[in-house]
């Protein structure tokens, strides 16, 4: 196998230029998947490229991806990102990483050591909502969690992420050093509360003032972020690997667009991210509730109706332009709208760029898997707008219809007849209801009264029941295509 730090490319590559012994492991990863390598790394490598820069990664695994580990140090820690874009791919090089630990190959105390160095200023995070040990229904840490009942039994020996940030910070205070930034990037609303209440409560569990110490001198900013990254399967690193002519391992591909909007609350310094795109904000959670409605309400609405309109990816639902032009009015007629955005916020801008995602073909996301979950993912996308819309009397029948598209889908036959495979956690509560009362429009009512999903003032309102009823209706007489076609106006 080639080392890609020494091969000549075979095609036009955005190689590395600057002097990488420069960089300083100043931040900490935990979680070297595939979002971090084509998110977080590469903006700070093109920081680094930009010159002034000298903040480098330590990258850690704590779970799995050893052979990942093993490759990036074997390519002295360089990797590729391909962006795929419709009009061609661009792969770039990334060289923000210094160095690299295992706490299964390198053992944790290794990891500790690496965090209580004094130039390091953040330990950021994308562990997955899993890695927060926190309670999905309560939001609160929990100490049933396996890993947080090992680790408070050996708190210097931790093996989850929270333990080993929480004794890490331990670490520091006992050698009088300045605690450094948690910053989550994990794709979870208010991501930095989540990981503080956590951190907090597993501290507290240790020792009270800890949880005091590390309340007073750690800040956890949230981040809102955006990209598509679908996992390096064996083909895509293939893929990657016939543009580049030479084979990465550690390679991922990825769509041209990002987005990272960061809670300017450090309290070690930070790297000037804006220079390369990012956006430091007061308050992230504007930005959660744009990328929600607009990006995430208008993926279900597609996924839905799309999929029932028989179309296997989002790229081949905007191909018809029917849905293309009805994506755009659920983005700014249906949901835009409904935020409220710090002044100069362009939406029309934004969904613009939303629609040209979409319309991608080099990203092959299936409307099955958006698809996968609506009852959680209903409530977070549509609720807010639809309070919105009845306070304020405005027009709401996109996304009724989206929620019947959903309906609709959850029962689970499509519109030849064939088996739906429904992935929902409430996909069985569902299917006993559609038993009982059959899929004609009158169980729309029934399953609007599932305040598991729908809050009452939404889910039996009467406006609300009528309207979805009435979309529901249509989708069984016309079938999607025609519903879709019929939004247009
Ligand atoms: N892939 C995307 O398109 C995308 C986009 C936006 C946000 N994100 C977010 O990024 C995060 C990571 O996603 P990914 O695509 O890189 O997945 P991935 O499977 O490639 O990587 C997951 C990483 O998390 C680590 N991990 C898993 N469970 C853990 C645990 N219990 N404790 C500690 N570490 C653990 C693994 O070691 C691995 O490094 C997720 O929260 C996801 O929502 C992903």
């Amino acid at each position: 196998m080639k080392n890609i730090s020494n091969s000549t490319f075979a095609k036009t590559v955005q190689t590395v230029d600057f002097d990488r012994s420069q960089l300083k492991s100043k931040i900490v990863h935990l979680g070297f998947g595939a979002f971090h390598r084509a998110h977080q790394g590469l903006y700070t490598s093109e920081l680094a490229q930009k010159g002034n820069s000298d903040w480098g990664y330590c990258e850690v695994n704590l779970f799995g991806g050893e052979a990942l580990i093993q490759a990036l140090r074997e390519q002295d820690h360089l990797y590729t990102v391909l962006e795929k874009g419709a009009d061609g791919f661009t792969a770039k090089i990334s060289g923000s990483i210094v160095e690299s630990l295992h706490s299964d190959i390198d053992g944790i105390d290794t990891v500790l050591q690496k965090m209580v160095e004094s130039q390091v200023a953040i330990v950021s995070l994308t562990v997955t909502e899993k890695g927060y040990c926190a309670d999905a229904a309560s939001g609160k840490l929990d100490a049933q969690n396996p890993m947080i009942v090992s680790d408070l039994a050996a708190p210097d020996k931790p093996s989850s992420a929270i333990g080993v940030i929480v004794e890490a910070l331990r670490l520091r205070k006992e050698a009088g050093l300045k605690p450094f930034t948690v910053m989550s990037c994990d794709n979870i609303q208010e991501n930095g509360h989540v990981a503080k209440a956590a951190v907090l409560q597993f501290a507290a569990l240790r020792d009270e003032q800890l949880s005091q110490w590390i309340e007073a001198n750690v800040t956890f900013p949230c981040t809102m972020v955006d990209r598509i990254v679908p996992a390096a399967t064996d083909e895509a690193l293939t893929e990657i690997g016939d543009y580049l002519g030479v084979y990465d391992p550690c390679g991922i591909a990825c769509e041209p667009f990002r987005q990272w909007v960061i809670e300017d609350n450090f309290v070690a310094g930070r790297p000037d991210w804006d220079v390369v795109g990012a956006q430091f904000v007061a308050d992230v959670v504007p930005y959660e509730e744009m990328k929600l409605r607009m990006l995430n309400g208008t993926h279900s609405f597609l996924a839905y109706l799309g999929y029932l309109g028989g179309y296997q990816h989002i790229s081949d639902t905007m191909a018809d332009e029917n849905y293309k032009a009805v994506a755009l009015k659920v983005m700014l007629e249906a949901q835009a709208p409904t935020l409220s955005m710090p002044e100069g916020t362009d939406l029309e801008g934004y969904a613009k760029r939303l629609i040209e995602r979409f319309v991608n073909p080099a990203l092959k996301h299936r409307t099955w898997q958006i698809a996968m979950d609506g009852s959680q993912k209903i409530p977070q996308r549509f609720g807010g707008s639809l309070r919105h819309h009845l306070a304020n009397g405005t027009s709401f029948e996109l996304i009724a219809t989206a929620i019947a598209g959903w309906v609709r889908y959850t029962t689970a036959v499509d519109e030849q007849g064939e088996a739906i495979d429904v992935q929902d956690p409430m996909a069985a509560k569902l299917q006993a209801l559609y038993g009982e009362h059959g899929t004609g429009a009158d169980v729309v009512k029934i399953v609007l009264g599932l305040e598991s999903i729908f809050p009452a003032e939404l889910g039996q309102n009467p406006q609300v029941v009528e309207q979805v009823t009435q979309a529901y209706e249509k989708l069984i007489a016309d079938g999607a295509r025609a519903t879709v076609a019929g939004l247009r106006g």
